[in-house]
């Protein structure tokens, strides 16, 4: 069974655009901007959002980052967007979610422009992807498939199951799949076989948010399993209380039966902040028509 190292990929795919962010700023005096806005004191978005900083600085890029109050006025939020919308030192804007829920999240993310809109929220973006055209496409999702297409290879007529159903990862997971021509079922909540389900898939995508949800005998021998839940648990190890981080997959008891799987940590996390990188990057060479870096757009 191959673990398949998130980590060395995204750093990988990291150098690559931080090569063409070279080129741009050497050739056209160009230096991509991403601006993050994170609303409130959420102690696990304060974590990605220092480490999208930290990673966009890395790749040659300028970050700009904005905090807002927990409680601040839709219209100051609504207000501060614009003008990320109309400054053109910025090419990609990020509202880091979840939103306080005073704050209408939809009418947040659909007042970004939908041409700086690098996590592929905008209800036009999502329209786009849903219809096979080019778009932003959202960061996970994306991760994801850059992970299948290097360990599966050609990914046409797969039977592909993804466990969830969210806007951010579960929907356009089933996109971005079917584009590949897969086979795709989403399962849910209600979904009554997911075992049965899961059993017969060869992707099996989970991102339910529920440790170890995905049983070892719900695997089908031969399968490639991308992890994409990040849990918290905590355990007792010699006696003492610790926290560590966990999958929505039991690893330990999959992991004899899958050909390939994500860890967790080092799989999909790495990934994510890599795919905005790109899309930041993407979404500045097409507001300036350069051209775009081939193995970063779908
Ligand atoms: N919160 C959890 N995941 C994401 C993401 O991909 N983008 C944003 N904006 N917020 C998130």
């Amino acid at each position: 069974m191959k673990i398949i190292d998130g980590k060395a990929f995204s750093q990988t795919l990291r150098e690559k655009i931080k090569d063409h962010v070279t080129v741009i700023k050497e050739s056209a005096n160009i230096t991509p901007g991403l601006a993050v806005v994170l609303v409130g004191e959420d102690p696990a978005s304060q974590v990605y959002v220092k480490n999208k900083g930290i990673q966009t600085k890395n790749a040659g890029m300028n970050s700009f980052e904005h905090r807002l109050e927990e409680d601040v006025s839709e219209k100051v939020l609504l207000d501060l967007i614009e003008q990320l919308n109309q400054d053109p030192t910025v090419h990609g804007i990020l509202c880091q979610l979840p939103l306080p829920k005073h704050l209408n999240e939809n009418l947040v993310i659909n007042s970004i422009d939908p041409n700086k809109d690098v996590d592929g929220f905008h209800i036009s973006n999502v329209g786009l992807l849903n219809t096979g055209q080019k778009s932003m496409v959202p960061c996970t999702p994306l991760g994801c498939l850059m992970l299948l297409r290097e360990y599966v290879g050609d990914l046409s007529g797969k039977k592909a199951t993804v466990i969830g159903r969210s806007n951010i990862v579960g929907k356009p997971m089933f996109n971005l799949l079917l584009r590949e021509n897969c086979t795709v079922t989403v399962v849910h909540s209600r979904t009554k076989n997911i075992e049965e389900i899961c059993k017969s898939s060869d992707i099996l995508v989970a991102a339910v948010g529920r440790p170890k949800f995905v049983k070892g005998h719900w695997v089908k021998s031969g399968a490639v399993i991308i992890d994409v839940g990040i849990n918290r648990v905590s355990i007792t190890e010699n006696g003492i209380e610790k926290s560590k981080l966990v999958g929505d997959v039991d690893f330990e008891a999959t992991k004899d039966t899958a050909l390939a799987i994500t860890p967790v940590p080092g799989g999909v996390g790495p990934m994510t902040i890599a795919c905005l990188l790109a899309n930041t990057l993407v979404a500045c060479c097409r507001t300036h028509n350069l051209a775009e870096p081939q193995e970063l757009v779908l």
